[in-house]
Protein backbone atom coordinates (compact mmCIF):
# COMPACT_ATOMS: atom_id res chain seq x y z
CA UNK A 1 0.00 0.00 0.00
CA UNK A 2 1.27 3.78 -1.42
CA UNK A 3 0.81 6.61 0.99
CA UNK A 4 1.18 9.45 -0.91
CA UNK A 5 0.09 12.52 1.22
CA UNK A 6 -0.20 12.06 4.72
CA UNK A 7 -4.15 11.33 3.66
CA UNK A 8 -4.07 9.54 0.65
CA UNK A 9 -4.04 5.69 0.15
CA UNK A 10 -3.52 4.38 -3.71
CA UNK A 11 -4.80 0.92 -3.07
CA UNK A 12 -2.77 -1.44 -5.10
CA UNK A 13 -4.55 -3.73 -7.54
CA UNK A 14 -6.46 -6.55 -6.04
CA UNK A 15 -6.06 -4.89 -2.48
CA UNK A 16 -8.89 -5.03 -0.25
CA UNK A 17 -9.34 -1.20 1.02
CA UNK A 18 -9.32 -0.79 4.58
CA UNK A 19 -12.56 -1.33 6.87
CA UNK A 20 -15.55 0.85 7.26
CA UNK A 21 -14.81 2.60 3.21
CA UNK A 22 -17.71 3.91 1.79
CA UNK A 23 -18.47 4.78 -1.84
CA UNK A 24 -19.83 7.89 -3.06
CA UNK A 25 -23.81 8.27 -3.30
CA UNK A 26 -25.66 7.64 -6.17
CA UNK A 27 -26.75 5.86 -8.89
CA UNK A 28 -25.22 6.78 -12.55
CA UNK A 29 -28.73 7.51 -14.91
CA UNK A 30 -28.52 6.67 -18.66
CA UNK A 31 -29.70 10.21 -19.39
CA UNK A 32 -26.80 12.19 -17.37
CA UNK A 33 -24.70 13.34 -19.97
CA UNK A 34 -28.18 15.34 -21.42
CA UNK A 35 -28.82 16.24 -17.90
CA UNK A 36 -25.13 18.13 -17.59
CA UNK A 37 -24.56 19.12 -21.01
CA UNK A 38 -28.14 21.30 -21.03
CA UNK A 39 -27.33 23.17 -17.39
CA UNK A 40 -24.31 21.77 -15.78
CA UNK A 41 -25.08 24.49 -13.22
CA UNK A 42 -28.65 23.31 -12.42
CA UNK A 43 -27.54 19.44 -12.48
CA UNK A 44 -24.67 20.08 -9.80
CA UNK A 45 -26.80 22.41 -7.65
CA UNK A 46 -29.56 20.43 -7.27
CA UNK A 47 -26.93 17.24 -6.88
CA UNK A 48 -25.02 18.54 -4.15
CA UNK A 49 -28.58 19.75 -2.46
CA UNK A 50 -29.35 15.83 -2.31
CA UNK A 51 -26.04 14.25 -2.11
CA UNK A 52 -23.47 16.64 -0.95
CA UNK A 53 -20.38 17.29 -2.94
CA UNK A 54 -18.81 13.94 -4.04
CA UNK A 55 -21.54 11.54 -6.37
CA UNK A 56 -21.52 9.41 -8.97
CA UNK A 57 -23.06 10.07 -12.09
CA UNK A 58 -23.18 9.03 -15.64
CA UNK A 59 -21.84 11.80 -17.43
CA UNK A 60 -20.13 10.82 -21.12
CA UNK A 61 -21.65 7.33 -20.84
CA UNK A 62 -19.13 6.01 -17.72
CA UNK A 63 -19.04 6.09 -14.05
CA UNK A 64 -18.03 9.87 -13.89
CA UNK A 65 -17.42 10.70 -10.85
CA UNK A 66 -18.31 14.91 -9.46
CA UNK A 67 -16.10 16.46 -6.75
CA UNK A 68 -16.39 19.86 -5.23
CA UNK A 69 -14.78 19.80 -1.90
CA UNK A 70 -11.31 21.34 -1.49
CA UNK A 71 -9.95 17.81 -0.58
CA UNK A 72 -11.14 15.59 -3.56
CA UNK A 73 -10.08 18.48 -5.56
CA UNK A 74 -6.88 18.26 -4.32
CA UNK A 75 -6.69 14.93 -4.70
CA UNK A 76 -8.30 14.96 -8.61
CA UNK A 77 -6.01 17.28 -9.67
CA UNK A 78 -2.65 16.17 -8.32
CA UNK A 79 -3.27 12.99 -9.76
CA UNK A 80 -1.21 12.57 -12.99
CA UNK A 81 1.53 9.94 -13.41
CA UNK A 82 0.37 8.58 -9.85
CA UNK A 83 -3.39 7.22 -9.69
CA UNK A 84 -4.82 9.51 -12.84
CA UNK A 85 -4.63 10.36 -16.32
CA UNK A 86 -6.69 12.74 -18.39
CA UNK A 87 -9.35 11.00 -19.99
CA UNK A 88 -11.46 12.89 -22.55
CA UNK A 89 -13.29 11.92 -25.15
CA UNK A 90 -11.38 10.58 -28.47
CA UNK A 91 -12.67 13.39 -30.43
CA UNK A 92 -11.61 16.09 -28.22
CA UNK A 93 -7.89 14.43 -27.83
CA UNK A 94 -7.99 14.09 -31.63
CA UNK A 95 -8.35 18.13 -31.55
CA UNK A 96 -6.01 18.84 -29.08
CA UNK A 97 -3.49 16.75 -31.16
CA UNK A 98 -0.05 15.14 -29.65
CA UNK A 99 1.63 18.09 -28.36
CA UNK A 100 -0.57 19.31 -26.10
CA UNK A 101 -0.08 19.42 -22.36
CA UNK A 102 -3.13 17.12 -21.89
CA UNK A 103 -1.05 14.25 -23.33
CA UNK A 104 2.13 12.71 -22.81
CA UNK A 105 2.33 13.02 -19.37
CA UNK A 106 6.03 12.41 -19.25
CA UNK A 107 7.02 15.36 -21.15
CA UNK A 108 4.07 17.76 -18.81
CA UNK A 109 6.67 19.30 -16.41
CA UNK A 110 9.37 20.00 -19.06
CA UNK A 111 6.72 21.59 -21.79
CA UNK A 112 5.57 23.43 -19.41
CA UNK A 113 8.24 25.03 -17.37
CA UNK A 114 9.41 25.62 -20.97
CA UNK A 115 6.14 27.58 -22.37
CA UNK A 116 5.34 29.32 -19.38
CA UNK A 117 7.75 32.57 -20.25
CA UNK A 118 6.40 33.34 -23.19
CA UNK A 119 2.98 33.86 -21.05
CA UNK A 120 3.98 35.03 -17.87
CA UNK A 121 6.13 37.25 -15.55
CA UNK A 122 8.39 39.74 -17.22
CA UNK A 123 7.72 38.80 -20.78
CA UNK A 124 3.50 39.09 -20.14
CA UNK A 125 4.65 42.73 -18.49
CA UNK A 126 5.98 43.50 -21.92
CA UNK A 127 3.52 42.93 -23.54
CA UNK A 128 0.87 45.50 -21.23
CA UNK A 129 1.68 48.34 -23.39
CA UNK A 130 -0.05 46.64 -26.16
CA UNK A 131 -2.81 45.17 -24.93
CA UNK A 132 -4.11 48.90 -23.41
CA UNK A 133 -3.67 50.21 -27.44
CA UNK A 134 -5.46 47.51 -29.00
CA UNK A 135 -8.25 47.51 -26.37
CA UNK A 136 -8.62 51.48 -26.52
CA UNK A 137 -8.43 50.76 -30.62
CA UNK A 138 -11.24 48.34 -30.22
CA UNK A 139 -13.19 50.35 -28.17
CA UNK A 140 -13.21 53.14 -30.06
CA UNK A 141 -15.19 51.57 -32.51
CA UNK A 142 -17.98 51.02 -29.83
CA UNK A 143 -21.26 52.88 -30.74
CA UNK A 144 -21.37 56.56 -28.59
CA UNK A 145 -24.67 55.32 -28.10
CA UNK A 146 -27.16 52.39 -28.51
CA UNK A 147 -27.25 48.72 -28.46
CA UNK A 148 -24.48 45.96 -29.30
CA UNK A 149 -24.37 42.53 -28.99
CA UNK A 150 -22.16 42.01 -25.92
CA UNK A 151 -20.56 38.66 -26.53
CA UNK A 152 -19.17 39.13 -30.29
CA UNK A 153 -18.27 42.59 -29.32
CA UNK A 154 -15.69 41.24 -26.51
CA UNK A 155 -14.69 38.52 -28.40
CA UNK A 156 -13.39 40.70 -31.53
CA UNK A 157 -11.41 42.67 -29.70
CA UNK A 158 -10.10 39.81 -27.46
CA UNK A 159 -9.12 38.10 -30.47
CA UNK A 160 -7.18 41.67 -31.83
CA UNK A 161 -5.40 41.18 -28.79
CA UNK A 162 -4.28 37.83 -28.62
CA UNK A 163 -3.43 36.82 -32.03
CA UNK A 164 -0.53 39.55 -32.17
CA UNK A 165 0.78 38.70 -28.94
CA UNK A 166 0.32 34.63 -28.70
CA UNK A 167 1.41 34.36 -33.15
CA UNK A 168 2.82 38.09 -33.76
CA UNK A 169 -0.01 38.45 -36.69
CA UNK A 170 -1.08 41.49 -37.01
CA UNK A 171 -4.22 41.62 -37.25
CA UNK A 172 -5.07 44.88 -39.28
CA UNK A 173 -6.51 43.96 -42.57
CA UNK A 174 -6.23 47.61 -44.39
CA UNK A 175 -2.20 46.91 -44.66
CA UNK A 176 -1.42 44.36 -47.30
CA UNK A 177 1.17 43.15 -45.55
CA UNK A 178 -0.39 42.06 -42.86
CA UNK A 179 -1.59 38.47 -44.39
CA UNK A 180 1.01 38.70 -47.24
CA UNK A 181 2.59 34.99 -48.27
CA UNK A 182 0.13 33.54 -45.66
CA UNK A 183 -2.68 30.88 -47.16
CA UNK A 184 -5.25 33.11 -45.18
CA UNK A 185 -6.82 36.67 -46.69
CA UNK A 186 -7.40 38.09 -43.75
CA UNK A 187 -8.87 38.33 -39.64
CA UNK A 188 -12.28 37.23 -40.50
CA UNK A 189 -11.02 33.91 -42.58
CA UNK A 190 -8.71 33.28 -39.67
CA UNK A 191 -11.27 33.67 -36.77
CA UNK A 192 -14.12 31.44 -38.72
CA UNK A 193 -11.49 28.91 -39.03
CA UNK A 194 -10.93 29.00 -35.02
CA UNK A 195 -14.20 28.57 -34.72
CA UNK A 196 -15.16 25.78 -36.58
CA UNK A 197 -11.68 24.47 -34.74
CA UNK A 198 -13.26 25.13 -31.56
CA UNK A 199 -17.03 23.46 -32.29
CA UNK A 200 -15.10 20.17 -33.54
CA UNK A 201 -13.66 19.94 -29.63
CA UNK A 202 -16.97 18.51 -28.67
CA UNK A 203 -18.53 17.13 -31.63
CA UNK A 204 -19.92 13.41 -30.17
CA UNK A 205 -19.85 11.83 -33.32
CA UNK A 206 -16.30 10.04 -34.54
CA UNK A 207 -17.32 10.12 -38.10
CA UNK A 208 -14.72 12.23 -40.19
CA UNK A 209 -16.65 14.11 -42.51
CA UNK A 210 -18.39 17.77 -43.44
CA UNK A 211 -21.31 16.57 -42.12
CA UNK A 212 -20.25 16.12 -38.68
CA UNK A 213 -18.17 18.82 -35.95
CA UNK A 214 -15.61 16.82 -35.63
CA UNK A 215 -14.75 16.50 -38.92
CA UNK A 216 -14.94 20.06 -40.11
CA UNK A 217 -12.47 20.36 -36.49
CA UNK A 218 -10.16 18.34 -37.52
CA UNK A 219 -9.99 20.00 -40.94
CA UNK A 220 -9.92 23.32 -39.69
CA UNK A 221 -7.08 22.00 -37.09
CA UNK A 222 -5.10 21.42 -40.35
CA UNK A 223 -5.69 24.28 -42.25
CA UNK A 224 -5.05 26.90 -38.81
CA UNK A 225 -1.73 24.25 -38.56
CA UNK A 226 -0.63 25.09 -42.30
CA UNK A 227 -0.93 28.57 -41.05
CA UNK A 228 0.79 28.68 -38.38
CA UNK A 229 3.53 26.50 -40.59
CA UNK A 230 3.49 29.89 -42.83
CA UNK A 231 3.59 32.52 -40.05
CA UNK A 232 6.98 30.74 -38.70
CA UNK A 233 8.74 30.26 -42.13
CA UNK A 234 7.44 34.57 -42.63
CA UNK A 235 9.31 35.34 -39.15
CA UNK A 236 12.24 33.39 -40.34
CA UNK A 237 12.44 35.68 -43.38
CA UNK A 238 12.07 38.39 -41.81
CA UNK A 239 15.07 40.85 -41.12
CA UNK A 240 17.34 41.12 -38.46
CA UNK A 241 17.28 38.77 -34.66
CA UNK A 242 13.79 37.72 -33.54
CA UNK A 243 13.19 39.58 -30.14
CA UNK A 244 12.33 36.71 -27.69
CA UNK A 245 10.32 39.51 -25.55
CA UNK A 246 8.12 40.33 -28.51
CA UNK A 247 5.51 37.86 -28.62
CA UNK A 248 4.48 33.83 -27.78
CA UNK A 249 6.01 32.50 -30.84
CA UNK A 250 9.36 34.66 -30.87
CA UNK A 251 9.92 33.67 -27.56
CA UNK A 252 9.81 29.61 -29.01
CA UNK A 253 11.55 30.44 -31.78
CA UNK A 254 14.41 32.04 -29.89
CA UNK A 255 14.74 29.27 -27.26
CA UNK A 256 14.82 26.72 -30.56
CA UNK A 257 17.94 28.31 -32.25
CA UNK A 258 19.61 28.87 -29.01
CA UNK A 259 18.68 25.25 -27.90
CA UNK A 260 18.52 23.23 -30.99
CA UNK A 261 18.54 19.53 -29.57
CA UNK A 262 16.28 21.34 -26.86
CA UNK A 263 12.49 20.85 -27.01
CA UNK A 264 11.31 23.23 -29.44
CA UNK A 265 10.78 21.28 -32.17
CA UNK A 266 9.33 22.61 -35.26
CA UNK A 267 5.78 20.40 -34.96
CA UNK A 268 5.94 21.26 -31.22
CA UNK A 269 6.20 25.59 -31.47
CA UNK A 270 3.27 24.99 -34.15
CA UNK A 271 0.87 23.13 -32.21
CA UNK A 272 1.63 25.17 -29.66
CA UNK A 273 0.52 28.44 -30.75
CA UNK A 274 -2.59 26.61 -32.35
CA UNK A 275 -3.57 25.40 -28.74
CA UNK A 276 -2.73 28.69 -26.81
CA UNK A 277 -4.88 30.85 -28.98
CA UNK A 278 -7.58 28.15 -28.51
CA UNK A 279 -6.52 27.97 -24.42
CA UNK A 280 -7.00 32.02 -24.38
CA UNK A 281 -9.22 33.49 -27.06
CA UNK A 282 -12.85 31.79 -25.63
CA UNK A 283 -12.04 31.47 -21.80
CA UNK A 284 -11.25 35.36 -21.97
CA UNK A 285 -14.20 36.72 -24.12
CA UNK A 286 -15.95 34.61 -21.71
CA UNK A 287 -14.68 36.48 -18.79
CA UNK A 288 -15.00 39.49 -19.53
CA UNK A 289 -18.24 39.43 -21.22
CA UNK A 290 -19.34 38.27 -17.65
CA UNK A 291 -17.80 41.01 -15.95
CA UNK A 292 -19.36 43.44 -18.35
CA UNK A 293 -23.00 41.79 -17.47
CA UNK A 294 -22.46 41.60 -13.50
CA UNK A 295 -21.27 45.25 -13.27
CA UNK A 296 -24.65 46.07 -15.11
CA UNK A 297 -26.88 43.96 -13.05
CA UNK A 298 -24.66 45.92 -9.87
CA UNK A 299 -24.26 49.39 -10.68
CA UNK A 300 -23.10 49.89 -7.17
CA UNK A 301 -19.91 47.89 -7.90
CA UNK A 302 -19.51 50.07 -10.78
CA UNK A 303 -19.10 53.17 -8.86
CA UNK A 304 -16.95 51.58 -6.12
CA UNK A 305 -14.57 50.43 -9.11
CA UNK A 306 -14.26 53.67 -10.57
CA UNK A 307 -13.66 55.44 -7.36
CA UNK A 308 -10.96 52.61 -6.62
CA UNK A 309 -9.27 53.31 -10.35
CA UNK A 310 -9.18 57.47 -9.44
CA UNK A 311 -7.76 57.24 -6.59
CA UNK A 312 -4.89 55.01 -8.25
CA UNK A 313 -4.33 56.62 -11.07
CA UNK A 314 -5.37 59.86 -10.83
CA UNK A 315 -6.11 62.50 -13.89
CA UNK A 316 -7.18 59.46 -16.65
CA UNK A 317 -7.26 60.27 -20.06
CA UNK A 318 -8.67 58.38 -23.27
CA UNK A 319 -5.21 57.44 -24.37
CA UNK A 320 -4.51 55.82 -20.87
CA UNK A 321 -2.08 53.25 -20.17
CA UNK A 322 -2.36 51.29 -17.05
CA UNK A 323 0.53 50.22 -15.51
CA UNK A 324 1.63 46.56 -13.91
CA UNK A 325 1.81 48.50 -10.49
CA UNK A 326 -1.33 50.46 -10.95
CA UNK A 327 -3.02 46.96 -12.21
CA UNK A 328 -1.85 45.46 -8.86
CA UNK A 329 -3.13 48.25 -6.66
CA UNK A 330 -6.60 47.63 -7.65
CA UNK A 331 -7.09 45.02 -5.23
CA UNK A 332 -11.11 45.68 -5.54
CA UNK A 333 -11.26 45.22 -9.15
CA UNK A 334 -9.25 41.80 -8.92
CA UNK A 335 -11.74 41.00 -6.46
CA UNK A 336 -14.86 41.44 -8.90
CA UNK A 337 -12.77 39.59 -11.46
CA UNK A 338 -12.99 36.78 -9.29
CA UNK A 339 -16.36 36.82 -8.15
CA UNK A 340 -17.05 36.95 -11.89
CA UNK A 341 -15.28 33.87 -12.01
CA UNK A 342 -16.83 32.06 -9.20
CA UNK A 343 -20.24 32.45 -10.47
CA UNK A 344 -19.37 32.10 -13.88
CA UNK A 345 -16.49 29.93 -14.20
CA UNK A 346 -16.08 29.67 -18.08
CA UNK A 347 -15.53 25.95 -17.82
CA UNK A 348 -14.50 22.75 -16.24
CA UNK A 349 -11.62 21.27 -15.27
CA UNK A 350 -10.55 17.86 -17.51
CA UNK A 351 -11.92 14.79 -16.79
CA UNK A 352 -9.39 12.28 -15.55
CA UNK A 353 -9.06 8.87 -15.00
CA UNK A 354 -8.63 6.73 -12.25
CA UNK A 355 -5.63 4.49 -12.89
CA UNK A 356 -5.27 3.34 -9.23
CA UNK A 357 -8.37 3.31 -7.12
CA UNK A 358 -8.05 5.68 -4.13
CA UNK A 359 -8.73 6.09 -0.40
CA UNK A 360 -9.45 9.68 0.67
CA UNK A 361 -11.43 10.58 3.68
CA UNK A 362 -13.08 7.80 4.29
CA UNK A 363 -14.89 7.43 0.14
CA UNK A 364 -13.24 4.92 -1.87
CA UNK A 365 -12.41 6.47 -5.52
CA UNK A 366 -12.47 2.81 -7.69
CA UNK A 367 -10.04 2.53 -10.14
CA UNK A 368 -11.35 2.84 -13.83
CA UNK A 369 -13.84 5.30 -13.00
CA UNK A 370 -13.63 9.00 -14.73
CA UNK A 371 -13.63 11.45 -11.74
CA UNK A 372 -14.19 15.80 -12.27
CA UNK A 373 -13.18 18.52 -10.14
CA UNK A 374 -16.27 21.16 -10.77
CA UNK A 375 -15.81 24.35 -9.98
CA UNK A 376 -19.80 24.54 -10.21
CA UNK A 377 -20.02 22.36 -7.15
CA UNK A 378 -17.06 23.98 -5.42
CA UNK A 379 -17.97 27.87 -5.97
CA UNK A 380 -21.13 27.31 -4.32
CA UNK A 381 -20.32 25.32 -1.14
CA UNK A 382 -21.40 27.15 2.13
CA UNK A 383 -18.44 25.40 3.21
CA UNK A 384 -16.24 27.39 0.92
CA UNK A 385 -17.99 30.58 0.46
CA UNK A 386 -20.42 32.29 3.01
CA UNK A 387 -23.81 32.68 1.33
CA UNK A 388 -22.67 31.24 -1.97
CA UNK A 389 -25.42 33.39 -3.78
CA UNK A 390 -24.73 36.49 -3.28
CA UNK A 391 -22.41 38.59 -5.79
CA UNK A 392 -20.29 40.08 -2.84
CA UNK A 393 -16.12 40.92 -4.50
CA UNK A 394 -15.22 41.48 -0.54
CA UNK A 395 -15.73 37.82 -0.02
CA UNK A 396 -12.16 37.68 -1.79
CA UNK A 397 -10.79 40.88 0.17
CA UNK A 398 -9.35 40.78 3.66
CA UNK A 399 -10.88 39.73 6.58
CA UNK A 400 -12.93 37.39 4.90
CA UNK A 401 -10.32 36.12 2.51
CA UNK A 402 -12.50 33.44 0.81
CA UNK A 403 -11.56 31.32 -2.26
CA UNK A 404 -8.31 29.62 -0.67
CA UNK A 405 -6.54 27.07 -2.54
CA UNK A 406 -8.36 23.93 -4.14
CA UNK A 407 -11.84 26.01 -3.20
CA UNK A 408 -11.56 28.23 -6.04
CA UNK A 409 -10.87 26.35 -9.12
CA UNK A 410 -11.70 28.79 -12.39
CA UNK A 411 -8.37 28.06 -13.70
CA UNK A 412 -7.84 24.52 -12.19
CA UNK A 413 -4.90 23.81 -9.41
CA UNK A 414 -2.32 20.97 -9.09
CA UNK A 415 -0.35 19.51 -12.05
CA UNK A 416 -2.64 21.05 -15.12
CA UNK A 417 -3.63 24.48 -13.56
CA UNK A 418 -3.85 26.98 -16.03
CA UNK A 419 -1.03 28.20 -17.39
CA UNK A 420 -2.51 31.62 -18.87
CA UNK A 421 -4.30 32.63 -15.75
CA UNK A 422 -2.07 36.00 -15.06
CA UNK A 423 -2.60 36.55 -18.49
CA UNK A 424 -6.22 36.63 -18.67
CA UNK A 425 -6.50 38.41 -15.41
CA UNK A 426 -3.74 41.24 -16.93
CA UNK A 427 -6.13 41.44 -20.19
CA UNK A 428 -9.24 41.77 -17.96
CA UNK A 429 -8.07 44.24 -15.72
CA UNK A 430 -7.43 46.43 -18.57
CA UNK A 431 -10.12 45.65 -20.70
CA UNK A 432 -12.66 46.78 -17.39
CA UNK A 433 -10.14 49.91 -16.71
CA UNK A 434 -10.98 51.45 -20.00
CA UNK A 435 -14.39 50.15 -20.27
CA UNK A 436 -15.50 52.04 -17.27
CA UNK A 437 -13.59 54.58 -17.91
CA UNK A 438 -15.11 55.51 -21.37
CA UNK A 439 -19.37 54.06 -21.16
CA UNK A 440 -21.74 53.55 -19.29
CA UNK A 441 -24.17 50.87 -19.99
CA UNK A 442 -27.88 49.07 -18.92
CA UNK A 443 -28.64 45.79 -19.73
CA UNK A 444 -31.19 45.05 -21.56
CA UNK A 445 -32.94 42.23 -19.21
CA UNK A 446 -31.66 38.79 -17.71
CA UNK A 447 -28.76 37.16 -20.04
CA UNK A 448 -29.31 33.40 -20.98
CA UNK A 449 -26.15 31.51 -21.16
CA UNK A 450 -24.79 28.91 -22.96
CA UNK A 451 -23.87 26.54 -20.54
CA UNK A 452 -21.54 24.12 -22.15
CA UNK A 453 -18.76 23.23 -23.57
CA UNK A 454 -17.58 26.86 -22.13
CA UNK A 455 -20.32 29.21 -20.13
CA UNK A 456 -20.70 32.73 -22.05
CA UNK A 457 -23.24 34.95 -22.87
CA UNK A 458 -25.29 33.78 -26.04
CA UNK A 459 -24.60 35.66 -28.90
CA UNK A 460 -27.66 37.37 -29.44
CA UNK A 461 -27.96 39.35 -25.73
CA UNK A 462 -27.60 42.80 -25.81
CA UNK A 463 -26.59 46.05 -23.98
CA UNK A 464 -27.28 49.98 -24.10
CA UNK A 465 -23.93 51.92 -24.38
CA UNK A 466 -23.30 55.35 -23.33
CA UNK A 467 -19.99 57.16 -23.55
CA UNK A 468 -19.66 59.08 -20.89
C1 LIG B 1 -10.49 33.27 -18.16
C2 LIG B 1 -9.55 32.64 -18.80
C3 LIG B 1 -9.17 31.20 -18.58
C4 LIG B 1 -9.80 30.20 -17.87
C5 LIG B 1 -11.11 30.30 -17.09
C6 LIG B 1 -8.98 29.01 -18.00
C7 LIG B 1 -9.28 27.80 -17.39
C8 LIG B 1 -8.41 26.73 -17.35
C9 LIG B 1 -8.61 25.54 -16.58
C10 LIG B 1 -9.84 25.24 -15.72
C11 LIG B 1 -7.53 24.74 -16.77
C12 LIG B 1 -7.24 23.43 -16.06
C13 LIG B 1 -7.65 22.22 -16.80
C14 LIG B 1 -7.47 20.98 -15.97
O1 LIG B 1 -6.75 20.89 -14.97
O2 LIG B 1 -8.12 20.05 -16.34
C15 LIG B 1 -6.64 25.40 -17.69
C16 LIG B 1 -5.46 24.87 -18.17
C17 LIG B 1 -4.69 25.51 -19.12
N1 LIG B 1 -4.85 26.78 -19.61
FE1 LIG B 1 -6.31 28.07 -19.11
N2 LIG B 1 -7.89 29.31 -18.77
C18 LIG B 1 -7.96 30.62 -19.14
C19 LIG B 1 -7.04 31.33 -19.89
C20 LIG B 1 -5.92 30.79 -20.46
C21 LIG B 1 -4.96 31.51 -21.26
C22 LIG B 1 -4.99 33.02 -21.51
C23 LIG B 1 -4.01 30.61 -21.68
C24 LIG B 1 -2.79 30.82 -22.54
C25 LIG B 1 -2.55 31.83 -23.31
C26 LIG B 1 -4.36 29.34 -21.10
C27 LIG B 1 -3.62 28.17 -21.24
C28 LIG B 1 -3.85 27.01 -20.52
C29 LIG B 1 -3.00 25.85 -20.61
C30 LIG B 1 -1.77 25.69 -21.50
C31 LIG B 1 -3.53 24.89 -19.74
C32 LIG B 1 -3.01 23.48 -19.51
C33 LIG B 1 -1.96 23.46 -18.44
C34 LIG B 1 -1.45 22.06 -18.19
O3 LIG B 1 -1.94 21.08 -18.75
O4 LIG B 1 -0.50 21.95 -17.41
N3 LIG B 1 -5.52 29.48 -20.38
N4 LIG B 1 -7.19 26.63 -18.02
Amino acid sequence: MEQLLSEIMILRDGQTPPAGITTPPRQARWYDTFSYIANPERFCSQNLEKYGPIFNTGVFGSKTIFVGSARANQMVLNGDSKYTEIALPDTTMDMFGEYSLFQRPALHRERKNALAPGLTGEILAGYRPRINTTIIDGLSKWTNTGKISLYPAVEKICFEVLVPLLLGVSLDDTNPKSFEGLPLANSNQLKSLYKTYFDGFYGLSKWKSPLTSYGRGLKARAKLLEFMRAVIAKRRLSQGEINPKADFLSMMLVNQQQNPDGIFSDALIENQCLLQLWASHYEISALVSSLIYQLGRFPQILDKLRSEQAKVVGELSNSKTFSSEQLKQMVFLEAVIKETLRINPPSSTANRRLTQSVVLDGILYAKGCTIIAEPRLAHIMPEHFHQPELFEAERFLPPRNEGRMYEFIPFGGGVHACLGAQMAMTITKIFANHLIYLFDWQLTGEASFVQFPLKKIKNNYQIILQKR
